[in-house]
């Protein structure tokens, strides 16, 4: 059955892919600026009352919460609104509203710092030659943050937590890789994106499993293609969303 949800942060890239590959979910879009998204409200996540008054007519089933600022770069004074701020008011406004349940873009970020571990740092880099089999990093790792960002991020999963646990929203945080305008891992002489590369058609079909699911309570999921040197474990996918994605970064290696 279809159902009616809401997506912040619209009219950004992730929110542009949603849009293009949704079976028959009822959209609505919500950003800053202007979405492709037939039902669109222009609207900042940092305003509480607002959200509270879109999320109250538009009777939502689903959010799928993207919006927010996006890069490692980034600092407190544009983080707190947008992204602290702004996610617990989704959070907030989603329990008024009687939503079912909320998918956050969390992002790989929250557990950067693993990559600065061997055999971690060793794959991002292309550095093969030694690696033989090695463990893939779980959904239940410790956080470690790189970034006030990946900060951001790691909140998003903890107060999701808290609102799964103390009002029985369901969640699932995306912990997402290297989803990039141009559906291709290829940047120059880089070769983390061989790693940590999402194609298009993956980071849709994950969300669309997760706006599906039955079994999601609190989950934590890595939005990874099935890359051949992907550091992330993506079995839970499998086992819980009967979800597994279809690309492979490999495919694009020149040399
Ligand atoms: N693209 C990736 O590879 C990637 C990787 C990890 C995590 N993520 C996360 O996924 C989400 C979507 O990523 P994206 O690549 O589409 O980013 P994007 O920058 O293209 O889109 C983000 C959207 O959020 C909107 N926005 C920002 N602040 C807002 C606010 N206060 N209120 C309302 N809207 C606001 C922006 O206008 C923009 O349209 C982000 O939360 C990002 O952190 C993305």
């Amino acid at each position: 059955m279809s159902k009616n949800v809401l997506v912040t942060g619209s009219s950004g890239l992730i929110g542009g892919i949603i849009l293009k590959y949704n079976s028959d979910n009822n959209l609505f879009g919500l950003d800053i600026v202007p979405s492709e998204y037939p039902n669109h409200e222009i609207s900042d996540i940092s305003d509480s009352k607002k959200l509270a008054d879109i999320f109250s007519k538009n009777n939502i089933d689903v959010v799928v919460h993207l919006a927010g600022k996006t890069s490692v770069a980034g600092t407190w004074d544009n983080l707190i609104g947008n992204n602290f701020d702004g996610t617990a008011n989704v959070f907030e406004a989603s329990k008024n509203s009687e939503v079912k349940k909320v998918i956050f873009a969390s992002s790989n970020h929250a557990v950067g710092l693993f990559e600065n571990d061997d055999p971690y740092k060793q794959i991002i880099s292309g550095n093969y030659q030694d690696i033989k089999n090695y463990e893939l990093i779980k959904s239940n790792c410790e956080i470690r943050p790189d970034s006030l960002y990946g900060v951001s991020k790691a909140f998003g999963e903890n107060i999701g937590r808290y609102y799964y646990e103390t009002f029985g929203i369901k969640v699932a945080c995306l912990r997402i890789g290297s989803v990039r305008p141009v559906d291709t891992p290829v940047e120059g002489n880089s070769n983390r994106f061989f790693s940590t590369w999402c194609s298009h058609k993956d980071i849709s079909g994950l969300i669309e499993a997760c706006i599906n699911s039955e079994k999601i309570g609190f989950n934590i999921f890595y939005g990874v293609s099935d890359n051949k040197w992907k550091i992330w474990d993506i079995s839970n996918q499998k086992k819980i969303l009967n979800f597994h994605p279809q690309s492979d970064a490999e495919i694009f290696r020149t040399e």
